[in-house]
């Protein structure tokens, strides 16, 4: 189902999870924060960059491994942080880590996440990383601190990018706060979507239906009931004083998410992270803020080599990957590009997600004359004038 010629790349993955989900999960997967301008900038901005291969070199064997704060990853991605995968498949994130761990890749779990953190470290024989959000409070974050360093989570990513929740229209078009309720009766105009894919609906009912979010326990309440994301979001506000603490607690490296200017890179760098995600959420946030990939030089350039400096937003392709990496990424997170295949088919769906980007990468660097990742080089590329992403 998903093997050629039905599935040729990201976009064909898009096509079946739009088919098979409810309108309002497909919506929360795809969409962004009110126009959603940096939703499409972001995917936009790689269209401008240009290669500069090195023809007539052959390169029978591409290396696509990389090191990753002290980790070797089979693959230059890791697969990114997206809440509430567990409504897209059942297990959602169980089965996404399985994946990444099978592909020698690396998986991070979002705080807002329907399965244990613990079934998720379990499923996976890569390395994973946990993504904290403040939700709950200090303590309820402490807890979970420390059942991410007893599972075996070797990072923590402490996401900076929201003090509120973005404006994400196309959700509250779809009802998706009502349908959090579980009250019949605000839920009524909104369920018609749902039952318009009872596929998508039997596995949901038989993995337990709404989900709460297990890695969020209340004291005295238990695992937080599943709201929607954004309403989640407005609990999750961190800032840099937090960083102190949080250092304190976790023994392991430290990863902040979301910079995207020169200044907060050094500011996280004085707050002691060992590695930065340029990242604006996938557009989900702030909209109107830069694309990633412009972002990035500036970024790069105030990093200096101290840290490491990784990358998410808009990567649909191999060849995008490759981009970012010849602009200064160690690595990049994918996001969306495998959420599609996860709600498009579960596990195969997330191993073909993979397998196209590999392929891609494996096809582009020959087709540039590199042998490896760790041979990409500013010199790969040239930014055309409209997206003037580095001077040159
Ligand atoms: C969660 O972080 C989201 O962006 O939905």
């Amino acid at each position: 189902m998903v093997g050629t010629p039905q599935v040729v790349n990201i976009s064909d993955l898009r096509s079946l999870a739009k088919r098979r989900l409810p309108r309002a999960v497909f919506d929360y997967i795809d969409g962004g924060a009110e126009d959603e301008v940096t939703l499409r900038e972001n995917c936009r901005v790689f269209d401008h960059v240009t290669f500069r291969p090195h023809n007539a070199v052959s390169t029978p064997s591409c290396d696509l491994r990389t090191t990753v704060l002290g980790t070797t990853l089979e693959l230059p991605f890791l697969l990114a942080p997206v809440g509430s995968s567990r409504l897209f498949f059942p297990q959602g994130e169980v089965v996404a880590a399985r994946e990444a761990g099978a592909a020698g890749t690396a998986y991070i779990l979002s705080t807002f996440s329907g399965c244990r953190l613990e079934d998720v470290k379990a499923a996976t024989t890569g390395a994973a990383w946990y993504q904290l959000y403040l939700a709950g409070g200090r303590e309820v974050a402490t807890q979970a601190i420390r059942r991410a360093q007893a599972a075996g989570y070797s990072a923590l990513v402490v996401t900076i990018d929201t003090p509120v929740a973005g404006l994400r229209e196309r959700d509250v078009r779809n009802g998706i706060k009502e349908l959090a309720t579980r009250n019949l009766f605000t839920m009524l105009p909104f369920v018609g979507q749902i039952l318009m894919r009872p596929n998508w609906l039997a596995g949901f009912l038989g993995d337990g239906g709404l989900m709460s979010f297990p890695n969020v326990v209340l004291p005295g309440k238990g695992p937080m009931p599943y709201a929607d994301v954004g309403a989640a979001l407005e609990q999750a506000v961190v800032s840099w004083r937090d960083l102190a603490w949080i250092r304190r607690e976790w023994s392991g490296r430290i990863i902040v998410k979301g910079v995207l200017t020169n200044t907060d890179a050094r500011i996280a760098i004085d707050e002691g992270a060992d590695g930065v995600v340029v990242s604006n959420h996938g557009g989900r946030q702030l909209d109107g803020v830069s694309s990633t990939l412009r972002a990035l030089p500036e970024v790069v350039e105030a990093v200096n080599g101290r840290i490491e400096v990784l990358f998410d937003g808009g990567i649909r392709r191999g060849s995008d990957i490759i981009k970012a990496i010849c602009l200064g990424a160690r690595a990049v997170l994918i996001g969306r590009a495998y959420a599609y295949g996860l709600a498009a088919a579960g596990g195969p769906g997330v191993a073909r997600a993979i397998e196209i980007l590999r392929t891609d990468l494996v096809r582009t660097l020959k087709l540039l004359g590199c042998p490896s990742i760790s041979s990409l080089a500013p010199s790969f590329i040239e930014n055309s004038r409209s997206a003037r992403l580095f001077p040159n």
